[in-house]
């Protein structure tokens, strides 16, 4: 008997023993291409040969070396290899387990060390599924309904969704920046407000990447008032955009990043860093937990690192992404139900639609299910459900992508 909780709803009906590479395969020895990466985790693909090899060697080592009492050489090691690619005044590293509890604490930082309450997030966010997380989260009220009210001193201003907006970029730009101003004057006074906190590639609500000039707009206004800003970096850092963080796309520095998924291949591990003075300015003791840091997850995430940099793989998302979205472009010319492609390297969705501006979540249902009896598994997001989204790992192939490509135009004509 299956005793699973009936609220943890799987997308697929797939019951995956193994995973290789791109691939993931049923008891049967079925296969899956599969394009969801477990959500953007396995950024090095399925089992890794190079992260295998360091878990199993941490496994007989030393599991739990428990973070509060000890510390140990993965751990430190890590902090100094993550340095190397944080943004230079980002050199203070906390570890945690899931993205939602970094989430919580880059908050509890940010109120502590600014002695203010109020934290502005953006429309369409997704922060994770913990109090306060989904209490900064709106890309969907299933995380918010039937548990409010949440906590309390988060103010939410729009998000640049140029195309739900159905306006220009650049009015799009305009207006948000322009609520913003005014929710500084009707919501959250700037000397009441500790920090925003913003996805710069918004993933859950549907891929939409923020713009330069917005992004701008946001530490402007941080710096003029003394406000913190959090790139949270879950999903879309960690070479997934093509840059090694996404917020790289636009020249903007946070003061607070947070990262997991693409982190450690799959083994639980997330990170807040900040400059060791504002880490400094959070209340001690107020960091810790009783798994974070685990020793094989930090050995996972130092052989993540090592196959990132040797195989080049934020370069490869770069032009491995260029080339997707070339060919999901001609998907597009060619099916009047995609109505846009967005998102940047290969952190890609498909908006599918009835008709321009009708989302169709019934359809992108029906492509996902099509794709997954022809062995490629997708995923979708947004409101509707009607964002078809595209995350292979960041070491699939051409041959992989052009598969998958084809078996998804497939879907589209069987779904007609
Ligand atoms: C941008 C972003 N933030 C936070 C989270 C929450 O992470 P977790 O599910 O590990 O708690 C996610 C998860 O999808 C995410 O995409």
């Amino acid at each position: 008997m299956n005793h699973l909780s009936p609220l943890l709803v799987q997308s697929s009906g797939i019951c995956a023993e193994r995973g290789e590479g791109s691939y993931l395969y049923d008891s049967e020895g079925r296969r899956w291409l599969d394009f969801t990466s477990g959500i953007g985790v396995t950024a090095t693909g399925h089992c890794h040969p190079r992260v295998v090899e360091a878990a199993q060697r941490q496994v007989g080592t030393l599991v739990h070396a428990q973070y509060a009492t000890v510390t140990h050489p993965n751990m430190l090691r890590l902090t100094d290899r993550l340095y190397e690619h944080l943004p230079g005044a980002l050199d203070a590293v906390a570890f945690s387990n899931s993205g939602s509890e970094a989430i919580e604490t880059a908050l509890r930082l940010v109120r502590q060390a600014s002695g203010r309450p109020n934290i502005i997030a953006f429309t369409g966010g997704f922060h994770g599924r913990t109090l306060a997380a989904a209490s900064m989260t709106t890309s969907t009220t299933k995380v918010r309904s039937g548990w409010q009210p949440l906590m309390a001193g988060v103010c939410f201003s729009p998000f640049p969704h140029s195309y739900r907006y159905g306006w220009s970029e650049d009015d799009t730009v305009d207006f948000c920046l322009q609520e913003l101003d005014h929710l500084f004057l009707t919501q959250s006074a700037p000397a009441d407000t500790a920090a925003m906190i913003i996805e710069p590639v918004q993933g859950e609500y549907g891929y939409y990447p923020a713009t330069r000039r917005f992004m701008q707009g946001l530490r402007e206004r941080c710096d003029k008032h003394g406000i913190l800003l959090i790139a949270d970096e879950i999903q879309a850092g960690y070479g997934r955009t093509g840059r090694f963080w996404s917020h790289q796309h636009y020249d903007v520095q946070p003061d607070v990043l947070v990262t997991a998924k693409g982190l450690a291949s799959g083994y639980p591990l997330s990170a807040v860093a900040a400059g060791r003075a504002l880490m400094a300015e959070g209340w001690p003791g107020s960091q810790g937990g009783t798994y974070g840091a685990n020793a094989v997850a930090c050995a996972a995430a130092l052989a993540t690192l090592d196959v990132i940099e040797e195989e080049d793989l934020v370069a490869h998302a770069a032009g491995e992404g260029d080339y997707l979205r070339q060919r999901l472009e001609a998907l597009r010319g060619r099916y009047q139900c995609i109505d846009e492609v967005r998102g940047l390297g290969l952190m890609l969705g498909l908006e599918i639609v009835k008709a321009p501006g009708q989302a169709d979540g019934e359809r992108a249902g029906a492509l996902l299910k099509a794709c997954e009896s022809s062995g490629l598994l997708l995923l979708r997001c947004g409101t509707h459900g009607q964002v078809v989204r595209w995350l292979p790992p960041l070491t699939a192939s051409r041959r992989e992508i052009d598969r998958a490509v084809d078996l998804f135009q497939d879907a589209l004509e069987e779904t007609a």
